[in-house]
């Protein structure tokens, strides 16, 4: 392959996604409002841009086999701030890989265009979207948008529904919806070798015991995830406070996202271990 694009190269997950993606291809190209947070590696082109910006973002794929689509605000804001980098973002993204004949994007899409479904019902990936915030109702927009790109226009898509990325499981919810960072590398990796995705949804999830998604829609590209957050069932038990049965947090895919008011961030309710590493 000539050359990857990555949107969210400055990002937690962007991070861990560089190396192995520079390995992949002539070039990586590199994108992100922000600077990369360690020096360019040696095949890897950094620009500057903004998602939101379509002069910004149309350069960037020329001679781009497929792209990686992870920039975002990564939270929930007013729609107002969400517009720019994660709805006009991902058309920017797709309209510029159309114009450019790239073949295929990779999309960090999200738990959160489900997140008001009760946990208790696993959910497969052709159910209905139900986002609980602006931010998921971003990631449902930019999956129709995958779809009508392949439908119309024949550029396939991989939408990856990530659950929660981090290093390791921090609270109970964790322990079904964790995504290590090494089945992150293999689902992003099988979604480029893939010879044909068409296009594609599943869920960014480990093999964990308490999954509570029906990831079949994974199968195809051969996924099989390493990691199980039950082996970090004990220790985070025991910094457990216990929970509130009543609380909609708790029983709802979505997790705080789904009690929390539109535009409100929840963030600060949520333990996100490797925050700092
Ligand atoms: N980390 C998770 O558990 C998780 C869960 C579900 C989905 N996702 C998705 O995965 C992707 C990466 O998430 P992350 O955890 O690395 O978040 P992150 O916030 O660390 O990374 C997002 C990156 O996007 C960049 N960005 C924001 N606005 C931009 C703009 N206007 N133009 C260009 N770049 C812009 C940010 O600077 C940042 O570097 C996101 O699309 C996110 O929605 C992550």
């Amino acid at each position: 392959m000539k050359k990857i694009v990555l949107t969210g190269a400055a990002g937690k997950l962007g991070e861990e996604l560089r190396g192995m993606l520079a390995g992949m291809a002539d070039e990586l190209l590199s994108t992100d409002i922000e600077p990369l947070g360690s020096e360019a590696l040696e095949n890897e082109t950094y620009v500057q841009a903004d998602l939101a910006e379509m002069d910004q973002i149309k350069p960037l794929m020329e001679g781009a086999d497929m792209v990686v689509h992870f920039g975002a605000i990564v939270d929930e804001r007013p729609f107002e701030e969400m517009l720019g980098p994660n709805f006009v973002g991902s058309y920017n993204v797709w309209q510029s890989a159309k114009l450019h004949g790239v073949k295929r994007v990779i999309y960090a899409s999200s738990i959160h265009i489900a997140g008001m479904y009760k946990k208790t019902n696993p959910i497969p990936v052709d159910l209905p979207h139900r986002p609980d915030t602006w931010y998921g109702l971003a990631k449902c927009f930019t999956e129709d948008l995958g779809r009508m790109y392949w439908d119309k226009e024949g550029i396939e898509s991989v939408h990856i529904r990530i659950y929660s990325c981090t290093s390791k499981p921090g609270n109970a919810r964790a322990l079904g919806s964790w995504l290590s960072f090494d089945d992150l590398r293999q689902l992003v990796q099988k979604s480029i070798t893939t010879p044909v995705v068409g296009f594609s949804v599943l869920y960014g999830i480990s093999n964990n015991d308490r999954a509570p998604v029906d990831n079949s829609g994974a199968l195809h590209i051969g996924y099989k995830p390493t990691s199980n957050a039950e082996d970090f069932a004990e220790e985070v038990f025991a910094n457990e406070p216990p929970a509130d049965p009543q609380d909609g947090a708790q029983m709802c895919h979505g997790g705080p996202f789904a009690t929390i008011e539109l535009g409100v961030s929840p963030m600060g309710q949520m333990v996100i271990p490797g925050k700092d590493d």
